[in-house]
């Protein structure tokens, strides 16, 4: 028997029922669920639309059905069409007749939407969390590495040099705008929809700025038939949850490199790593490499939801149930990714000698050795255009900028002088690179106290 099968003469197909199901993934907003529709008939009994007693019953019943599920007491993967469903019929089954009174003024249309609006946010606040460890993890290696010297790139071309602090501080920028973006997601879902019904409302008196308050929301959904089909927040959190993992995708793509035998700038833990079944010698970076291909399913989730959502007219439509798969999976990749990326970053050994072997033989000073001519009164074309001609012969002969001798310079120019050794020393190179935003130490050192309030603001 159906809660809906009143107006039918037939019973539906084992398909139809089979189909029709999302009990198998919505099962999750059990605790939702049951929350939405305590705050639900405390506020009929205050709006004497059922009576205390009844309220209590139902309550009470909630209660108690919410323990047995969290138990374990009770198989949720029942033949039901959804959790509500199920829940309902549960407690119709434990209470009684006075079970059937829960849904007054109710559909399941405001239902599911409240549930979701629950779930994300309670699920959201997990997630910013797990990104405060990685941004705390970032911060604190990024201390040690102030002095760290490497070679930053263009094209994946030694282009100048950095800091390995100042490398790690540029994922610290990313991930804080992610942990922003999941806060702005988070606004976007803070509002109320139940009230709204099926679609136009109700004509019992409901009081939603109870629920609202009694249910912690900031704010009501303003318009019935946008409560009931905006699946808007859904779609933020997709779209939050896609970036942040392109951004982990990034950084696991440059672990990957920056741990090949090529650049060994540096080592991954062995208990973050993982062995080949054929080739003893291996160790590879399976963690990052998974990251990076997990991305992929979350830029898939993103698409298929507003693509379900592109079509569909005002105001529920069953379509609207395929948001659920999406969102969670969404959220199980990145509450899974986040944690243990964040141990293998912390774990890491960073070999400076090899970062600042290929920070010193890159030719990365290249632009520093044309800006101490300018200092001199030189071009910066010209000056360009000589140490072209310098890099040049180096290139040719076997030399760097720092082991030509001076008068192969002053072929070039007269105007270079035995100065310009230091001038174009790595540690000059990073040092003299004060600008708010460079990777000089002091530079640095500013943008980590910036962090460190970030991180003692969202502590806080
Ligand atoms: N399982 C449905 C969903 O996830 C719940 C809402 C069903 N409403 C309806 N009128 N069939 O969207």
């Amino acid at each position: 028997m159906k809660l809906w099968d009143g107006r039918f003469t037939k019973q539906t197909d084992a398909l139809t029922d089979h189909f029709n199901s999302s009990l198998s993934f919505d099962y999750r907003l059990y605790k939702q669920d049951i929350l939405g529709s305590q705050a639900h008939v405390k506020m009929l009994a205050l709006q004497n639309i059922i009576s205390q007693d009844e309220a209590n019953q139902i309550s009470d019943g909630l209660s108690e059905l919410l323990s047995e599920i969290e138990n374990g007491d009770i198989d949720l993967m029942q033949d039901s069409e959804d959790i509500h469903m199920l829940i309902e019929a549960l407690l119709t089954e434990k209470i009684g007749e006075v079970g059937k009174k829960l849904h007054t003024g109710r559909s399941r249309n405001d239902q599911v939407a409240l549930d979701m609006r629950l779930y994300l946010i309670e699920n959201i606040s997990n997630v910013q969390n797990l990104i405060v460890d990685l941004l705390d993890t970032i911060y604190n290696l990024a201390k040690q590495h102030i002095t760290t010297f490497m070679p930053g790139y263009t094209h994946l071309q030694r282009a100048q040099p950095v800091t390995f602090a100042h490398h790690l501080m540029a994922y610290f920028e990313m991930f804080k705008r992610d942990y922003k973006r999941f806060e702005f997601t988070k606004e976007m879902t803070d509002s109320m929809p139940l009230g709204c019904g099926a679609l136009a409302t109700t004509t019992y008196p409901l009081n939603r700025d109870y629920v609202k308050d009694e249910l912690g929301f900031t704010e009501l959904c303003q318009n019935s038939l946008d409560g009931v089909s905006d699946r808007d927040f859904c779609s933020d959190f997709l779209y939050s949850v896609a970036l942040m993992m392109m951004h982990l995708s990034r950084f696991s793509e440059e672990i990957i490199i920056f741990n090949s035998h090529e650049f060994k700038f540096i080592e991954l833990d062995d208990a973050f790593s993982t062995g080949s079944s054929i080739m003893p010698q291996k160790k590879n970076p399976d963690i990052a490499e998974l990251v990076r291909g997990k991305s992929g399913r979350t830029y898939g989730n993103l698409i298929a939801l507003l693509t379900t959502l592109k079509g569909l007219p005002l105001a529920y439509n069953k379509d609207m149930q395929e948001d659920k798969e999406a969102v969670f999976d969404s959220l199980d990749t990145i509450s899974l990714c986040l944690p243990i990326f964040t141990k293998m970053l912390a774990t890491i050994t960073i070999n400076k000698d090899n970062m600042y072997n290929a920070a010193s033989s890159g030719f990365t000073n290249a632009t520093d050795v044309a800006d101490y001519l300018v200092k001199k009164g030189v071009a910066f074309r010209d000056a360009h255009h000589y140490v072209g001609k310098l890099v040049l012969f180096c290139t040719i002969n076997n030399f760097t900028l720092e082991t030509l001798p001076l008068s192969e310079y002053k072929k070039i120019s007269p105007i270079f002088k035995e100065d310009v050794f230091d001038a174009i020393s790595i540690a000059t190179c990073v040092n003299e690179r004060q600008v708010k935003g460079g990777p000089s130490p002091t530079a640095v050192n500013k943008h980590l106290d910036i962090a460190k309030q970030f991180l003692n603001q969202v502590k806080a």
